[in-house]
């Protein structure tokens, strides 16, 4: 039988292409959708327990509707109770692995190893591949396991895990990995005593995962010096939970209010979790207010330039970086932004460049601190020159992030781009072109 990858099946394909005229300012109200990066991982938690877990605030998107296939497979009834609300159910974990098809596609089937190993004591799930932004190794995620006793066998696209009963552990993690922090919560809440993970990664999205589990009767701290203490329970119960908003997409939309000298209130914006992205907005020149139910953004000044360096959470997160870098193009002075957590998430720039934009990547550490990147060969600062005038052009979309980064510039630029590889963007991003339409954006969509 030939395996055909859930990346080459027609969901993988361009739905639409986009057609954006530039120029105009956004304005009016959006409502911003659950996040992609708590949902996904809730869903596998679910996994944890025989009984139904509901789920609210759930974002319509292709990611969603992959973990949602990848549980299917798994013996998970799903249930969609509203269009944003759904019910996950496994009374009985039918199949312990997931099939080839999945190899490659997302990061999510390496968080099902700790829940399937409670349930079955088995399990073989395929590995996610790099990517354009970055090798992505998961070797914290197995060496991790293998501390809390899993026997684990690497094989080319998918490794096989098998383990009486996982045991806590003393987890030192090398960096504060956001996957690995989610996959050893994942794994510890019902191993056999104490686990502690130490440099763990507080994000919200994290915390928010957390309180679900600790709903579903986990018992777990989280320390001030981010480490992270989980006491083994033997079961965990039903839940229903509702998720956090998406602050990458509140941020986009920010930037995107900022960049066209617009007005946009997102509603369900929490300032909590965008702190740092506020500050950085207010240093260029943006600013925000809270309002009854969330947040609006606009431009208080002429824009300005500045410098910032991506980092773990409360930092500035690497994903609000494209939405940023663009929103530069259009400041006063030269800016320089330090990538400290993807050593190859510049590439997208070239094209913003070809429109018009003054990018000049470097290998160099140009921030307060070397990161783990110093001295090795990855483009990993920019330096970005402003103001330019960008002009419309046909984009090809190579990322997620770089996605909405493209829009953004699609809507700042003089003219009309045309944007390819519109399913990245769709992959985590609810409803874009409604959402840009309800605003005031002049785009349009062609069905590929
Ligand atoms: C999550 O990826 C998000 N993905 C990413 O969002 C986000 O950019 C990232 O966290 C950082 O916030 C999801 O939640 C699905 P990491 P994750 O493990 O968990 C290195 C998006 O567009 N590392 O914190 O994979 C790794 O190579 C995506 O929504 C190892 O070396 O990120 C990277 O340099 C893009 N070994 C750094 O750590 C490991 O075992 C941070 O990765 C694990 C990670």
């Amino acid at each position: 039988m030939t395996i055909v990858s859930v990346l080459e099946q027609p969901m993988a394909k361009d739905r639409h292409t986009y057609s954006i005229t530039g120029g105009v300012p956004l304005e009016g109200s959006i409502t911003a959708s659950g996040a992609k990066n708590a949902v996904t991982k809730q869903l596998v938690a679910g996994l944890l327990t025989d009984q139904p877990c509901v789920l609210h605030k759930v974002p319509r998107i292709v990611e969603v509707d992959l973990v949602l296939g990848m549980l299917a497979e798994l013996g998970t009834e799903v249930t969609w109770l509203g269009e944003h609300s759904v019910r996950v159910h496994t009374p009985e974990v039918r199949e312990t692995s997931l099939s080839a098809m999945y190899s490659g596609v997302n990061r999510i089937p390496i968080l099902m190893m700790g829940p399937l190993l409670h349930r079955r004591g088995e399990t073989i799930v395929p590995l996610p591949g790099g990517c354009t932004i970055g090798k992505r190794p998961i070797d914290f995620h197995l060496e991790g396991l293998r501390q809390m006793g899993a026997d684990i066998a690497e094989h080319p696209t998918s490794v096989k895990v098998h383990v009486d009963r996982l045991a806590g552990a003393h987890i030192d993690l090398p960096f504060p990995s956001v996957g690995a922090t989610e996959n050893l919560l994942l794994a510890a809440v019902r191993a056999f005593g104490t686990t502690v993970i130490s440099n763990a990664a507080v994000e919200p999205e994290i915390v928010d995962l957390i309180l679900m589990l600790q709903k579903m009767g986990a018992l777990i701290t989280i320390d001030t010096d981010r480490t992270i203490t989980v006491e083994g329970v033997r079961e965990l119960r039903g839940v229903e939970h509702t998720t956090i908003a998406d602050r990458i997409e509140i941020a986009s939309f920010a930037a995107a209010a900022i960049a066209t000298d617009g007005r946009i209130e997102v509603r369900g914006a929490r300032q909590e979790h965008l702190v740092t992205y506020l500050n950085t907005l207010r240093h260029i020149g943006g600013d925000f207010a809270e309002t009854r139910d969330g947040l609006e953004f606009w431009r208080a000044r002429p824009l300005t330039a500045t410098d910032v360096e991506t980092g773990v959470h409360p930092g500035f997160m690497t994903d609000w970086q494209q939405p940023l870098t663009v929103l530069l193009t259009q400041a006063t002075g030269t800016s320089v932004v330090h990538e400290t957590i993807y050593e190859d998430r510049f590439g997208y720039t070239e094209q913003l460049s070809a429109m018009g934009a003054s990018v000049e990547l470097t290998t160099r550490c140009l921030g307060a601190v070397a990161c783990r990147f110093h001295g090795r060969d990855f483009q990993h600062t920019a330096k970005i020159s402003g103001p330019r005038r960008l002009h419309g052009a046909d984009l090809v979309i190579p990322d997620l992030r770089a996605g909405f980064g493209y829009v953004l510039a699609a809507l700042v630029a003089d003219g009309t781009s045309t944007i390819t590889g519109t399913r990245y963007l769709e992959r985590g991003y609810e409803q874009p072109v409604a959402k840009l339409a309800a605003v005031g954006a002049h785009i349009t969509t062609q069905s590929v």
